[in-house]
């Protein structure tokens, strides 16, 4: 279901009061959170809202997308600072019930059954949340990733490393490889809301409402989840129907 908005103002407030309304039905609700810059505004509204209002958040339990092999949590580029930059280090959360992968472990494989394990343990996501680059890639599921993916070890193209270098001091600190939360895991979530904003999304967009299901557009799988909200400004709506 597409639902278009004026701008990513308006679509932050719209999930705001989505979560706030999920914690207050289940204040041990499990989140499934992303990074990237359309979240920015997302955390930066529930932020605002619930330094206003008091909602308890203390009980909330979370699941990051994604992480980078190789950065610890200090590194300014990894998932793991961002969050805290952005929400978790400005509102009274348990640590202890916020999940991002470990980019430090030395145990990836084992690692990666145990996270996809754990969210399954937390009773599942109730609502994910979800980004998409311009290629269609979900986390970091890029084009031709199976839909039954569970979460997995994912060799960065030289492209997108290419593309991050810029974040970087030098192209040799530029992560080789991430985790990521596979198609399947975000597809066991009860609800996703998938933001999309800007005029650059548009042709995304317009592909995703041309083309069927296919792995060569991972957020197509979308289309075979009965509970998914498509956010969208209306530059990012601009080329839709
Ligand atoms: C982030 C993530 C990515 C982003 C996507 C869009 O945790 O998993 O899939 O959601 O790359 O990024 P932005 O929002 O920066 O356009």
């Amino acid at each position: 279901m597409f639902l278009v908005f004026p701008d990513s103002a308006a679509i932050a407030a719209h999930l705001s009061a989505r979560l706030q309304d999920i914690i207050r039905q289940d204040p041990q609700a499990t989140l499934g959170l992303a990074t990237g810059g359309t979240m920015e505004p997302v955390y930066a509204r529930f932020v605002q809202d619930v330094r206003a209002n008091g909602l308890d958040v203390s009980q909330i339990n979370s699941f990051n997308l994604d992480e980078y092999v190789g950065l610890s949590a200090e590194h300014e580029q990894s998932y793991a600072y961002y969050m805290r930059q952005h929400l978790f280090g400005q509102l009274p959360f348990d640590a202890a019930r916020l999940h991002l992968p470990n980019g430090l472990t030395k145990e990836l494989e084992q690692h990666c059954q145990d996270y996809s394990a754990a969210i399954a343990a937390s009773g599942g996501v109730a609502l994910q949340l979800l980004g998409v680059g311009t290629n269609g890639h979900i986390g970091f599921n890029e084009p031709g990733t199976p839909f039954d993916s569970r979460t997995h070890v994912v060799a960065l193209s030289e492209r997108t490393r290419i593309d991050n270098s810029r974040f970087f001091d030098s192209m040799d600190e530029v992560p080789a490889s991430a985790i990521t939360m596979g198609i399947a895991d975000i597809l066991s979530a009860r609800e996703i809301a998938l933001v999309v904003t800007g005029e650059h999304k548009a042709r995304t967009m317009l592909n995703y409402q041309e083309g069927g299901v296919t792995p060569e557009l991972p957020f197509t799988a979308l289309k075979q989840h009965a509970n998914t909200h498509i956010l969208l400004d209306e530059a990012a709506a601009s080329l839709l129907d």
